[in-house]
């Protein structure tokens, strides 16, 4: 804050203050009894006695300021000056507060995070204390999105499960963690037409998912397949198994659908399309963190070992 605007905050606030005190003492006027006097004017006939203010709302407008003057003294509040408080080379603040305890934490943690981050995933994966903290940083870091139990929900992908859009391997799991992934399906309403939506879903559904197709649907399965072939293969792959590359989902595995796999939002996905965010870490968790959470994705996904860790 520069000289001025610290200068500006102090002078409002005190003036502030001593304005209150004054406006207080001066209202009191030596009275200190009450009285039947009025102070003499009518409002719809109701009248003003001319008594003093009582007693406990004074001493409690004098406690307010009392607790004022000594929080500006101990507290950083007025412009630049820091307040009193012993132990705070910066004053006392929430931020650094905040700010110790993390530099504690990561003075007590920082070198097992550095032992982690130096082996390899899939090593770490097997590491009940490394899944332990990764667990921890998974339920107040990813689980607003991937639910606590990480099986996702609408929208994001379940990550226990064998089916990836970016790919399975520890280290693409760190990579998707670390860089973030934006996964675009475009819109095909225009391109295809309303009748091609609903004919394409219904191949989707019926040849790639293994779904029945409701018996309502009104569409022509076969043009259906012919607009993957010239539209979706590109990114979906010619049998619909998807491209890692750019995190298009394997079609023909309907229950790691995020978007849903009825009838009705499969063309809901593929007239409107849809864009997956899933953030960066690297800059809010660093590398050392990621690390853990790759590891602890990746263990979530391997049934075998988890029953070999559980049992040892
Ligand atoms: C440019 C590449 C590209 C093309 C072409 C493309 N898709 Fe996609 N598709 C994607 C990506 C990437 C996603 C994942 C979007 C996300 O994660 O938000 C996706 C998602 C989907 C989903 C949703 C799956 C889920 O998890 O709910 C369906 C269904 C789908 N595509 C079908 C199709 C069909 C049918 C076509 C052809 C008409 C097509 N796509 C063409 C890239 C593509
Ligand atoms: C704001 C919501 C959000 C948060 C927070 C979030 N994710 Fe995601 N994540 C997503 C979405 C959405 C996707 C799917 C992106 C796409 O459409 O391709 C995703 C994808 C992923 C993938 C790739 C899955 C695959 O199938 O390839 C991994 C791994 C992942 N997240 C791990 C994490 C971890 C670990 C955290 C915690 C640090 C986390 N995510 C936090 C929304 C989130």
């Amino acid at each position: 804050m520069t000289t001025f605007w610290s200068t500006y905050i102090s002078v409002l606030t005190l003036g502030s203050l001593i304005g209150l005190t004054w406006l207080l003492l001066s209202t009191r006027k030596g009275q200190s009894d009450t009285t039947d006097q009025t102070m003499g004017h009518s409002f719809d006939g109701i009248e003003e006695y001319d008594n003093p203010l009582p007693k406990w709302w004074f001493w409690l407008f004098v406690g307010t300021l009392v607790f004022a003057v000594g929080y500006l003294i101990l507290y950083p509040g007025l412009g630049n000056f820091k307040g009193l408080l012993p132990g705070y080379k910066d004053g006392w603040t929430g931020v650094n507060e905040w700010q110790k305890e993390m530099d504690q934490a990561d003075a007590r943690f920082g070198p097992l995070f550095a032992k982690y981050a130096a082996m390899p995933v899939e090593e770490v994966a097997k590491d009940p204390q490394a899944l332990k903290m990764g667990a921890r940083l998974f339920a107040s870091n990813c689980s607003v999105c991937h639910g606590s139990d990480a099986k996702g929900s609408y929208g994001f992908p379940n990550l226990t499960d064998h089916s990836w859009r970016w790919g399975g391997e520890p280290d693409t799991i760190k990579t998707s963690i670390m860089n973030g992934r934006t996964g675009v399906m475009p819109p095909w309403a225009e391109t295809i037409g309303e009748q091609g939506v609903a004919d394409v879903s219904a191949f989707v559904l019926s040849h790639l998912a293994g779904r029945n197709l409701p018996d309502t649907a009104k569409v022509d399965v076969a043009k259906g397949k012919e607009i993957f072939a010239s539209t979706c293969v590109a990114c979906h792959g010619p049998e619909g198994k998807g491209m890692a590359l750019v995190g298009a989902p394997d079609l023909t595995q309907p229950q790691a659908f995020i978007y849903g796999s009825s009838f009705a939002q499969l063309q809901q996905t593929i007239r409107y399309g849809r864009t997956g965010v899933m953030p960066a870490q690297h800059d809010i968790l660093g590398n050392d963190k990621v690390h853990l959470l790759a590891a602890y994705v990746y263990s979530l996904s391997q049934p075998e070992q988890d029953e070999a860790t559980s049992a040892r």
